[in-house]
């Protein structure tokens, strides 16, 4: 099947790859000239897991092309995959700007019967507006059909995910276009149906729903990780004691130093703005976002408490810059908060990432107090305390037998609970996790 995507990011690009890997023709437009260039010289614009073999691969076999032509993506594909960010605005409502600026393009190019098929994240009733739009727009807007189809993958492991969805909302289609939809993922859908078919408006608030439900149980195992710091609970126990109860499940329950990234965050504060512009008043989310903004601080609150003597002139090891494992998207990451606090205190950093220190030297650009080191050990050397903020695998080993020599001060701040405490204790450092109240007498096991 011929295929347009509109947007090349994490979303758009995945998608295409794995589109084009199961044999559809697919065209991905992008108005970043600099990426459409790089991608078609192979060259994959960011990390994740997959992608870049796969990209090679059907660009050789031309069953993928990039273009920043409007005009020649709005004529290519039967299929028109929106793809592109719908950021904040400054009072947290999604900004639609770039969703309707590709709608505009199509309705200005296209010279057929049409497909719009929504995957950007955008608040419910969108789709109607597009239609709204279009019948605004052309005469003959009976020739656009538009639909919802959310995207749920992950990054850190978006092909995996693409190739093997858990679920393919479609929201809003006529019988046809579902039948379209189902022929174009049937190679995804091998080993069970995952189609599900709904109106439009349950499909988007489907991926609002399923995004804060997420970032709930994440700012609610905090809140009880912090409760745990009080009352001399380790929350590890408490999350393995949970986590096996199947209604609440292991997933999702890993205290932590906040959550970030380009979705979670900025899709609780638009499903705030969507209820709050129907006149109601989300509490839940409100409490989610706030616990979150707090827990972001958290390691820095460490770091202060156990130096009273201030910062200056510190020097601190950082380990993990992204937002999570496996990506190099840093887009509102635990570490940029802590970055900034421990700069503003004086202190200096010298921070190692397996894939986003690109990332954080073009978002800060040089500066003295910034040191990026191409390996976590380098990262130790002349350092006070050692900081972890992100659960990459490289970092689950410490060596105890040189850490604890290597650290002027012998501390651990550890933003991940990636360690025990007795262990460290053992190796003469100080360690502080998230959560792991003193607990007395300690457990023996
Ligand atoms: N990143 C994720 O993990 C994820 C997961 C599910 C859903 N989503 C949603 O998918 C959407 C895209 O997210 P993303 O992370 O891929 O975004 P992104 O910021 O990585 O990429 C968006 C791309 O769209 C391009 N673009 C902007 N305007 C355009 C236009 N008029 N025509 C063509 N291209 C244009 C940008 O240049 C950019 O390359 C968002 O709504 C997001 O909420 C993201």
């Amino acid at each position: 099947m011929k295929v347009t995507v509109f947007g090349t990011g994490y979303v758009g690009l995945t998608q295409a790859v794995c589109l084009a890997q199961v044999g559809h023709s697919v065209l991905c437009m992008d108005i970043n000239a600099e990426r459409v260039a790089a991608l078609s010289e192979g060259h994959c614009p960011i990390f994740e897991p997959g992608l870049a073999p796969l990209l090679e691969k059907n660009l050789a076999c031309g069953r993928l092309r990039f273009t920043t032509d409007a005009a020649e993506a709005a004529q290519y594909g039967r299929l028109h995959f929106i793809a592109v960010g719908t950021p904040p605005q400054a009072d947290g409502s999604a900004d639609m700007r770039y969703v309707f600026s590709v709608i505009d393009s199509i309705l200005e190019h296209a010279d057929g019967p049409k497909v719009i098929v929504n995957k950007s994240t955008s608040p419910v009733g969108t789709v109607d507006r597009i239609k709204a739009r279009i019948s605004q727009a052309v005469a003959d807007a009976d020739r656009y059909q538009v639909i919802s189809n959310p995207e749920f993958l992950k990054e850190g492991s978006a092909v995996e995910d693409c190739m093997r969805p858990d679920r393919i909302i479609i929201g809003g289609a006529a019988p046809a276009e579902v039948e379209l939809l189902r022929e174009l993922y049937q190679p995804f859908s091998r080993n069970h149906e995952k189609v599900m078919v709904m109106d439009a408006r349950s499909a988007e608030l489907t991926k609002y729903a399923a995004n804060c439900m997420l970032a709930t149980k994440i700012s609610f195992i905090n809140e009880m990780a912090n409760l745990a710091e009080h009352l001399g609970a380790d929350i590890e126990m408490v999350r393995r004691g949970i986590g096996s109860d199947p209604r609440i499940g292991y997933d999702f329950i890993y205290p932590g130093c906040g959550f970030g990234g380009s979705c979670f965050p900025k899709d609780l504060q638009a499903l705030r703005r969507t209820a709050e512009a129907e006149g109601l008043d989300p509490l839940l989310l409100g409490a989610v976002e706030a616990v979150n903004q707090r827990q972001k601080s958290r390691l820095f609150s460490k770091i202060q408490r156990h130096y009273p003597g201030g910062l200056h002139g510190k020097v601190f090891a950082l380990w993990g810059l992204s937002f999570k494992a496996n990506t190099d998207d840093i887009r509102e990451a635990s570490s940029l908060v802590l970055l900034e606090a421990l700069w503003a205190a004086g202190a200096s950093v010298q921070a190692h990432d397996p894939q986003a220190m690109h990332e954080i030297q073009r978002h800060y650009g040089a500066r003295p107090d910034l040191k990026l080191v191409p390996c976590k050990d380098d990262a130790l050397e002349g350092a006070d305390a050692l900081v972890i903020v992100t659960e990459w695998q490289d970092y689950r080993v410490l060596n105890l037998d040189k850490v604890p020599q290597q650290l002027a001060d012998r501390v651990v701040f550890d933003g991940r609970n990636l360690f025990e405490p007795e262990h460290m204790a053992a190796a003469g450092l100080t360690y502080y996790g998230i959560g792991r109240g003193q607990v007395n007498p300690p457990c023996p096991y």
